[in-house]
């Protein structure tokens, strides 16, 4: 009896070598394994034998049940890595094949001036500041010098979400933000760029724009500080031989309050269209940090002064690429957007 057992586990191997489809290694199982198979059935002779010789028996038929079910499975898995690897070889990648054509997306132009002003700045030893587009009243105008009534809030009359909430319609609140997270204590120098907001629309104004604001904040600074930072900016901006010249001019939280012209790019300062024949482009407002807004924002104006200016985005990347109307950057053109970026 036992010899016939050793027998049929034999065949069994032998037939399992053989095996090259999932469906013999079924028929290989149903033989070998199911119920009614040889070895399943030989059970039933268990009960002729007695004592040790059946308990032989017994595991004998088990270990053969256990040897052929392991190999069994082991088929299965190398049949199932065999299909893989077919497969795999079948599915060849060339990479030789040309690739479908894509198109580089290019930056923004206004974000072009914002990374350059920015490199400008951060190379003078600036910190890069964001502030809030929906704004408080209190700091969009009161912390800046203009109480409500004030005739410059109409300059800047803008768009508001309730009475005390509006977009703000210039980077200066950011001055405030910084100087009252200082607690009194400086220095502060740092450039906010963002986006502000106006009732305006024609080719040079657009409701929406963006400004970076400048602030410098320290014992002993000066006007003569804040123009030689402005012509250097104007050099690194717009070319070594720019020369800066500062025009009085008037913001409730400057005092005093400049607006600075560069000497024109185009022309060298001889006068021609771009200037509109005055050899100089106004670039920018500008003056020196008012001491209302000092004292309001908590600097004592005994030890502090400081300088401020405001930079149009749109204005600079006009004149910069010779850009003539302020709605292109809006229009989402993509033959426009794509004609800054150098590569
Ligand atoms: N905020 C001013 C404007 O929008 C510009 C400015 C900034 C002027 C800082 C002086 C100092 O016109």
């Amino acid at each position: 009896m036992n010899e016939r057992l050793h027998q049929i586990h034999e065949l069994a191997l032998e037939e399992l070598s053989k095996v090259s489809s999932m469906e013999e290694l079924q028929n290989i199982r149903n033989t070998y394994l199911s119920k009614k198979s040889e070895l399943m059935q030989s059970m039933s002779k268990m009960k002729d034998l007695q004592g040790e010789e059946r308990a032989k028996f017994g595991q004998l038929i088990n270990s053969i049940k256990m040897d052929i079910t392991q190999k069994v499975e082991e088929t299965r898995l190398s049949l199932e890595e065999k299909k893989l690897q077919e497969k795999l070889a079948k599915e060849v990648v060339d990479f030789t094949l040309p690739s479908s054509d894509y198109t580089k997306g290019s930056k923004h132009p206004f974000n072009l001036i914002v990374d350059e002003v920015s490199r400008i700045f951060i190379g003078m030893g600036y910190d890069i500041v964001e502030g809030p587009e929906v704004e408080l009243d209190h700091f969009n105008f009161e912390l800046l010098n203009v109480p409500k009534g004030h005739p410059a809030r109409d300059m800047q009359d803008s768009f508001y979400i309730d009475e005390t909430h509006l977009m703000r319609s210039q980077t200066s609140p950011v001055q405030a933000h910084v100087m009252l997270s200082k607690n009194g204590v400086g220095p502060i120098k740092i450039i906010s760029p963002g986006k502000v907001y106006r009732r305006d629309d024609d080719a040079t104004h657009s409701h929406q724009f963006g400004q970076i604001e400048g602030l410098v904040i320290d014992s002993n600074v000066n006007m003569g500080n804040l123009l030689s930072t402005l012509e250097l900016f104007a050099r690194s901006m717009f070319g070594e031989k720019r020369q800066v010249r500062m025009r009085s001019s008037y913001f409730p939280f400057t005092e005093p309050s400049v607006e600075a012209d560069i000497s024109c790019f185009e022309c060298g300062g001889k006068g021609c269209k771009l200037c509109k024949g005055t050899g100089w482009i106004e670039v920018l407002g500008a003056g020196m940090v008012h001491p209302n807004v000092l004292e309001m924002c908590g600097f004592d104006t005994k030890v502090y002064q400081g300088f401020a200016f405001g930079i149009g985005i749109e204005r600079v990347a006009m004149l910069k690429y010779g850009i003539d109307d302020i709605r292109k950057f809006y229009q989402n053109d993509k033959r426009f957007l794509s004609q800054f970026t150098k590569e």
